[in-house]
């Protein structure tokens, strides 16, 4: 069922899957977001473990922890999807992938995430990023929000379309990414499979 995504992964190391996310799925999760935000349970992502602080000129997104006891049936479907796969991945890699840590994200207009790597110096756990892009199918190039990604650090960086239902997946050490601000509300759900 994962067969292309568990060869780049076990080869270059990244992998984007469209349509990873059927269109109601997309929807509703985006809704789930959006109910949250209205409900005022995101706050401002911070920087640096703990997210400790908040620096909205390197990160300008909120966030909502995930959870799962919580979550509402599409959710909890989505989430079986990714227990799937890290079942999926531990078996083709032997990465040891222990537990997800997974927050739905906003960016407002005008917010982006300068260039970074997922893992922190001083914590290793984080292992497999995964992303999934909750965007109405209205999103169009000129929204902007695009994912700038470095497959190799030297050269110019893949450019990837948050498009809803579309997967993103690398290994998190290993890549410098970055987001591109948006002209619309950019919602995603974003997660790191981890070690123990
Ligand atoms: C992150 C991140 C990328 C994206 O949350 O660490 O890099 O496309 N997100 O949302
Ligand atoms: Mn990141």
């Amino acid at each position: 069922m994962f067969d292309v995504l568990l060869a780049d992964l076990a080869g270059p190391g990244w992998h984007v899957a469209p349509g990873f996310l059927t269109p109601e799925e997309i929807d509703a999760l985006h809704d789930d977001a959006q109910a949250r935000q209205a409900a005022g349970a995101f706050h401002a992502a911070g920087v640096g473990k703990g997210s400790a602080q908040v620096r909205g000129e390197i990160r300008g997104d909120h966030v909502f922890w995930i959870d799962e006891s919580q979550a509402a049936p599409p959710l909890r479907a989505v989430l079986e999807r990714l227990e799937t796969l890290r079942q999926a991945v531990n078996q083709a890699l032997f990465l040891g992938l222990f537990d997800v840590e997974l927050h739905y994200a906003v960016y407002p207009p005008g917010a982006g995430y300068q260039r970074h790597l997922d893992r922190f110096r001083d914590d290793d756990r984080r292992t497999l990023t995964v992303i999934l892009y909750l965007n109405p199918p209205d999103w169009g190039e000129e929204d902007g929000g695009q994912l700038l990604f470095w497959p190799n650090p030297d050269v110019a960086p893949q450019v990837i379309a948050p498009l809803g239902g579309t997967l993103v997946t690398f290994l998190s050490e290993r890549f410098w990414h970055e987001v591109t601000p948006a002209r619309r509300d950019r919602v995603s759900l974003t997660g790191w499979f981890r070690r123990r």
